[in-house]
């Protein structure tokens, strides 16, 4: 079977009230349109076609990279008239799926049952749902044999129609023949004057085919999206199984409804998340890791045994086993820590390698930093990377002590076992196992008198 999947997506979405084109609107942080696209590739169809037209550029340049057709539909008459315009890039025998760009979670074994469902004999399957509250969908009319007549779109319903809970998901499988002829056929006389892709439902029945139906397990599987109220709750919605996956693979979530995943995130045993965390990107998390309450971390992978304490915020970095982090710690990209390291807090570190065991406790910035074991950095201690123009290296051996409020200006070299005393600028190589300071002398001016009032 050749598989042809349609992604509509060429409609403006005026109920979003955006400048961004409805398909682009985020959920966990990626586009509508990019979920229903994954979901088309998991599907390994032979060719994904999106039917595009509101903010084509910005659609398009969002999407781009990922072997895709574009049909252009330049003026969004309606659903049936976007299917239309893809009409060159699927044959007679090809099965087609039709998907909605503003339906993003349904999932690939769904569709894979509504796939089955459609043979010569039954060109046309339809994925329905049951829902409480059906406003805004087409409503599924069946007969008193409970087989499938026609889909009426909300705005054309009668009261009885409008009672119906029974809905069109607006997904579609359809063999290529059929669904040609039936396009051909469509006129726009209804209440919206648009080419109604629904209408091909009453077009299938009148020529005698038995429509095939099938539900998904979860409404939320087909939960469109049309305005900002139902972004948000999808956004829950989705978050909610986005933690109870963490949940099943062995992770404590403390509150399953303060939790926000924004990407691939992969648990072991144990790992304890707290409140108010949000995960970006790729992130893995070992045995035993506790991420504390309120941080925030994007592309984050952690070792096991380490500790990530409140108000944290680290990005593309790695950090290894029994390490602590923060409060209120941030961690730049390019940041390494081996095992063991402890980063206090209001530390930034960016473009830093840190070997075991070393220390960076309290209120400094390293960066461009090679560090070694055991190191000790004292309070205030700051890398000087930048001259204004490049950026520079500061390499600091094993075993340093860095004494607090030093400013190291780089490039420069503290070799190993040095020390270096609190308050000094370091512009030069520092030895190793020496002692080494710059600071002015300390002096008591004698005869000196506290100013007075005046
Ligand atoms: C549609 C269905 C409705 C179903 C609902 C499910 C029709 C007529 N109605 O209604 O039965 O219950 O979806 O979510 O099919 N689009 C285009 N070009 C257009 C119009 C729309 O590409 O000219 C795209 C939109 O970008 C969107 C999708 O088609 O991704 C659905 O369009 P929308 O206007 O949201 O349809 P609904 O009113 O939700
Ligand atoms: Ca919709």
């Amino acid at each position: 079977m050749t598989l042809k999947v349609i992604i509509l997506a060429a409609g403006k979405g005026t109920r979003m009230r955006s400048k961004i084109p409805k398909v682009l609107q985020p959920l966990a942080q990626k586009p509508l349109l990019q979920h229903v696209i994954n979901t088309a590739q998991a599907l390994q169809c032979d060719e994904i076609i999106t039917v595009v037209g509101h903010g084509v550029e910005h659609v398009k340049a969002s999407v781009e990279g990922q072997n895709l057709t574009f049909s252009l539909q330049e003026q969004q008459l309606g659903t049936g008239h976007a299917v239309m315009q893809a009409d060159a890039h699927y044959s007679d025998q090809d099965t087609v799926l039709i998907l909605y760009g503003d339906v993003p979670l349904t999932k690939v074994s769904t569709l894979n049952t509504l796939l089955g469902l459609v043979d010569e004999q039954h060109p046309l399957a339809l994925l329905t749902v049951t829902l409480n509250d059906s406003n805004g969908y087409g409503r599924i009319v069946r007969n008193q044999n409970h087989i499938v007549q026609s889909i009426v779109e909300q705005k054309d319903a009668n009261s009885e129609q409008l009672a119906i809970k029974e809905v069109n998901t607006g997904i579609i499988a359809v063999k290529g023949k059929q669904l040609k002829q039936w396009l051909s056929a469509l006129d726009n006389n209804n209440a919206q004057s648009e080419y109604y892709l629904t209408d091909i439902i009453a077009m299938a029945v009148s020529d005698g085919f038995l429509i095939q139906t099938s539900q998904p397990e979860s409404e939320i599987e087909v939960l469109g999206v049309n305005d900002k109220l139902q972004l948000q709750s999808l956004e829950r919605q989705y978050q909610r199984l986005c933690a109870e996956a963490l949940m099943q693979q062995g992770a404590t979530v403390i509150d399953a409804d303060r939790l926000d995943i924004r990407g691939d995130v992969t648990v072991v045993s144990d790992v304890t998340i707290d409140v108010n965390v949000v995960l970006e990107g790729k992130i893995s998390l070992g045995e035993n890791v506790t991420i504390g309450a309120n941080c925030l971390l994007k592309n984050v992978e952690i070792a096991a045994n380490s500790v990530i304490h409140p108000f944290s915020h680290l990005e593309g970095c790695k950090v290894g086993r029994y390490c602590t982090i923060g409060p209120y710690a941030r961690l730049r990209p390019e940041t390494h820590l081996a095992d063991e390291v402890k980063i206090g807090n209001f530390v930034e570190l960016k473009k830093a390698n840190i070997a075991q065991g070393s220390k960076v406790n309290h209120l400094s910035y390293i960066g461009d930093t090679d560090m070694g074991k055991g190191v000790n950095i004292g309070a205030g201690t700051i890398t000087c990377n930048y001259d204004g123009v490049n950026k520079h290296q500061t390499i600091i051996g094993d075993g340093v002590f860095i004494g607090s409020d030093t400013q190291l200006v780089a490039p420069v070299e503290v070799a190993s076992g040095a020390t270096i005393g609190a308050g000094s600028t370091i512009t030069k190589n520092a030895p190793k196992n020496k002692l080494t300071l710059s600071r002015s002398k300390q002096i008591t001016l004698q005869g000196w008198q506290k100013p007075s009032k005046q």
